[in-house]
């Protein structure tokens, strides 16, 4: 193979794997909306809702969404570490839109902006960080306080 060859072949070997790892990022980071309930104001999430999968083969989701009729937009809960969580109101700062989680950040599909796990602006547009609801836990359940 000459080295003009080797660099084209080079290059579609890096687009592909590229590709390829967009497509199973896209996979892995399918929103799941957990079950919980509204008593007092307090949401209820089981921690257990960030577990997928059997006892076999145990997948630990990074975050999940729950949504309740009171508020217009979900709420993002984050595992930040064992016993450490974040809840974010997945709307955007900037104009409003509804923001998509993916991996350990939120992004607005209108125009761009991005929040870490915690809610702190990362991109502009959107200048200011999220609204965030205090969080606790005990050893078998998530509270968020609304
Ligand atoms: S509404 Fe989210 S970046 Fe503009």
């Amino acid at each position: 193979m000459d080295r003009r060859g080797f660099i084209k072949t080079c290059g579609f070997a890096c687009v592909g794997g590229t590709a390829l790892a967009m497509v199973l990022q896209s996979c892995a980071s399918t929103n799941y909306f957990a079950q919980n309930t509204l008593t007092n104001n307090r949401i209820t999430v089981k921690k257990s809702e960030f577990i997928n999968g059997d006892k076999e083969k145990q997948i630990q989701r990074k975050y999940v969404l729950v949504k309740i009729d009171q508020l217009n937009f979900p709420i993002c809960i984050f595992k930040i570490s064992e016993g450490v969580y974040s809840a974010l109101f997945m709307q955007c700062t900037h104009r409003g839109c509804e923001l998509h989680a993916g991996g350990d950040y939120l992004v607005c599909p209108c125009h761009g902006s991005e929040f870490t796990n915690k809610g702190i602006v990362q991109n502009a547009p959107a200048e200011e960080n999220l609204k965030t609801f205090i969080t606790t836990t005990d050893d078998e359940n998530i509270y968020i306080q609304l």
